[in-house]
């Protein structure tokens, strides 16, 4: 990747698991009221056909990763499982007691945090209190992270008796030096017992995170991480881009200098690298960020075009209603986007009254509905389309001549009623987003609300 292109395109950038991103929420017009009335009619309008979404967030770990970008609260005291769970429970019965019908559940992510910092008993006494409630679709979709030095067999077993199939570990690197650097000792073998355990359970999907642009990370680190990681050959690769914001997480990103970290030229030669050596071992890249063995959901989603970019990633399909439990968790009933308060006390304070958590959140009008849809299609598809009237709006004329620069780079294709992301722009697809994003662009923040996009 030549390197003027690296230094016009990294700009700071959001990472659009949803439309308007975070920081543009107008949290003055949103109120709870709204919420919950969109709640119920984006139930009534998909239940029945595509199911419901749940995130559950699960914030605990027993020892700090400074690279961590996640709503996490450190500690090794196991006592907190318990209460934390029993107010989940009732954040899921405030939910459940304003639905007309039971639902039915077609996706669980518990993400964290650490889901296995939780006993595995804990776990099934979680799963056991949401279908007290609830129905299972017929082809769920239900998926975990699991931390490799704690994922127990029992966790894993528990889980997969509940209809879970997919996992996901936190790899990050192999190397010992960036390991040290990110407070985060992890041996190859824990991730070989877990991964492997997992598929002798049944398991079809295992995926593995690891992430370029680490302190002290070298390209040769990158390689040898593939290489270790073609040793398991896990079905699905998030290939994640290291976000520094530790202007957001204050000291606990700062267990290293600045100095410390890669440059975004070698960034982006980590990046090109990581590709060439996933796709070498049989790895289809998906979306942004993501590759999949062909034989994984997620690769044939993209095939068959369900592929859905929400709060949890990509997705196989999409689901209009999304119910975040848990702190920090978010929701989405397509129509409003709902956050939880993200501090532990105050949820469970708030919740033991009997009010939902929420603190902020968005209603997105006919406009955000509109660039919601181009933004999803270019993240999940490379390309979108103004063909039909409806998907047309009057700025869209000023945005094409914006991204004509992207053009003449080779980056992207504009059509007379589409545009495609090229395969030597797909780096660059959040770049694209930002210039359909009309609420980043009418307002240009003081402040630097995003990591870069490289
Ligand atoms: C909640 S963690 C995974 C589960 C478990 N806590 C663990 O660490 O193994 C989710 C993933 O987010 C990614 N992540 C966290 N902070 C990040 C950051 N600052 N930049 C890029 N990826 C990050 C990591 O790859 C991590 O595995
Ligand atoms: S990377 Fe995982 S284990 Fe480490 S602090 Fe973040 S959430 Fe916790």
């Amino acid at each position: 990747m030549p390197s003027p292109l690296i230094s016009k395109y990294n700009v700071p950038g959001p990472r659009y698991t949803s439309y308007p991103t975070v920081p543009y929420w107008d949290n003055e017009t949103f109120s709870l009221k709204n919420w919950t009335s969109d709640v119920i009619k984006s139930f009534g309008e998909s239940n029945a056909s595509e199911g419901i979404s749940l995130y559950v967030h699960l914030p605990f770990c027993e020892s700090l990763c400074t690279f961590c970008g996640c709503n996490k609260r450190i500690t090794k005291n196991h006592n907190v499982e318990t209460p934390y769970l029993e107010s989940l429970q009732k954040e899921w019965e405030l939910y459940v007691e304003m639905l007309p019908q039971k639902p039915i559940i077609k996706e669980i992510h518990l993400g964290g945090g650490t889901p296995t910092f939780f006993a595995p008993e804990n776990l099934a006494a979680l799963l056991r209190g949401i279908f007290r409630f609830a129905n299972r679709a017929e082809n769920p979709s239900f998926s975990f992270e699991g931390h490799p030095n704690n994922t127990k067999r029992e966790h894993l077993q528990v889980l997969y008796d509940f209809g879970f199939t997919r996992v996901s570990y936190g790899v990050q690197d192999y190397n010992t030096e960036v390991q040290l650097a990110i407070h985060r000792l992890q041996p190859f073998i824990n991730v070989k017992r877990v991964t492997e355990t997992a598929r002798e359970i049944g398991y079809t999907s295992v995926g593995h995170d690891i992430i370029f642009g680490l302190p002290f990370q070298k390209r040769e680190h990158i390689r040898y991480t593939i290489e270790k990681t073609k040793e398991l050959m896990p079905d699905r690769i998030a290939f994640y881009s290291y976000a520094h914001v530790p202007w957001i997480k204050g000291n606990g990103q700062r267990g290293f200098k600045e100095d410390d970290l890669p440059t975004a030229p070698e960034k982006r030669e980590m990046y090109q690298l990581g590709k060439q050596l996933l796709e070498e071992a049989g790895y289809i890249e998906i979306g942004m960020d993501h590759f999949a063995l062909k034989s994984d959901s997620l690769y044939k989603a993209m095939e068959n075009k369900t592929l859905h970019r929400n709060f949890m990633g990509y997705t196989e399909s999409k689901t209009q209603l999304m119910l975040g439990l848990g702190v920090s968790a978010i929701g989405d009933n397509w129509y409003g986007f709902a956050q939880n308060v993200k501090n532990v006390e105050q949820y469970q304070e708030l919740v033991a009254q009997g009010i939902l958590p929420v603190y902020r959140g968005h209603k997105l009008d006919s406009e955000d509905l509109l660039i919601r849809r181009h933004i999803l299609n270019l993240m999940c598809r490379l390309e979108t389309s103004w063909e039909s009237p409806k998907m047309q709006f009057p700025e869209l004329a000023e945005i094409l001549e914006n991204l004509r620069e992207m053009e003449l780079d080779g980056l992207i294709e504009i059509g007379a009623d589409s545009l495609k992301v090229r395969e030597k722009g797909r780096p660059f697809v959040r770049n694209v987003c930002m210039a359909f994003d009309l609420l980043l662009q009418r307002s240009k923040p003081g402040t630097q609300l995003f990591s870069m996009t490289i």
